[in-house]
């Protein structure tokens, strides 16, 4: 029987690692309600109480507060501290978010939510049905869980990018797959919001594609120089400090000269309780 709370407590010890080692905070506040968790917004309504799983610095609970308005509450909680407490500093006009440094399994409340979102948070998990159980336990009677992730076997690039790349991404994916990571896990909320009990469940295509005209081109594109400098994977002995270098090098000339796209494969699916 896996001890899941020591599998959980090595990835987050990990996932620490990657988040520092990418700049989390500057990543995740480049990130917004409007561009990066767009299909959400139809179903926010004013006075709804909301909590947001894996937060980040709070960029995109943020724009959950705007629209949930001074009647609703946004608690959102993530167990890396750096990133919430960047994220405490620049919002702490924001009346209606309160930022939490907590991990998701050891959150207690008296509280229940109208809705229990969780976006790119569940891919780094070792026991997502353990996650959705959390989540779904913390909605109120009709509440409804949301949950945006990726197929990461699913990423496409227009051209293909760089050999040292193309290596990189799959041993990226094999030092996921390794430590008990879902790569796929997009595909499989659907059948674990059903074990999960969840009703009325949707699946709705979250993909985004990046392209030359945007001008968030290059840090979208960008984010796997990023990943391949990675210190948990060379710490684990997946990634060499040289072959880190080429990669990034590599990458980034590739996507200053030669990018056209990257399509990275997402879906938002939502239960209700
Ligand atoms: C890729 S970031 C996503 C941030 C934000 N939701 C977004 O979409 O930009 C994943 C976040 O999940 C957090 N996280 C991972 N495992 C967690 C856990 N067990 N409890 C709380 N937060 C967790 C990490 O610290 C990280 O900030």
């Amino acid at each position: 029987m896996m001890n899941t709370k020591l599998v959980t407590s090595q990835l987050k010890e990990q996932n620490k690692e990657i988040d520092r080692g990418a700049d989390a905070a500057k990543i995740f506040n480049n990130r917004s309600l409007a561009v990066d968790y767009k299909t959400l917004i139809p179903i926010l309504k004013p006075g709804m109480r909301v909590l947001d799983i894996g937060c980040g610095t709070g960029a995109i609970s943020k724009g959950i507060a705007d629209l949930v308005g001074p009647e609703g509450k946004v608690i959102a909680i993530d167990n890396t501290l750096d990133t919430v407490e960047a994220g405490k500093v620049l919002f702490a006009g924001v009346e209606n978010l309160e930022l939490q440094h907590c991990d998701m399994f050891d959150f207690e409340t008296q509280e229940q939510f109208d809705l229990v979102i969780s976006a790119r948070t569940v891919q780094w998990l070792s026991v997502p049905l353990e996650a959705i159980l959390k989540m779904k336990s913390l909605l109120k009677p009709g509440g409804t869980l949301s949950v945006l992730d990726y197929n990461h076997e699913k990423i496409s690039w227009q051209p293909k990018p760089p050999k040292s790349m193309q290596t990189f991404y799959q041993q990226f994916l094999k030092w996921r797959a390794d430590a008990g990571m879902d790569n796929q896990i997009a595909d499989h909320l659907k059948g674990l919001m059903e074990q999960a009990g969840l009703k009325s469940i949707q699946e709705i295509d979250a993909s985004e594609t990046y392209t030359k005209d945007r001008s968030d081109f290059t840090s979208k594109v960008g984010i796997w120089s990023k990943v391949a400098d990675n210190p948990q994977m060379k710490k684990d002995k997946y990634l060499s400090q040289e072959q880190s270098e080429l990669i990034v090098k590599t990458y980034d000339a590739w996507v200053e000269n030669e990018a056209v796209s990257m399509t990275m494969y997402l879906k938002e699916v939502r239960g209700v309780v």
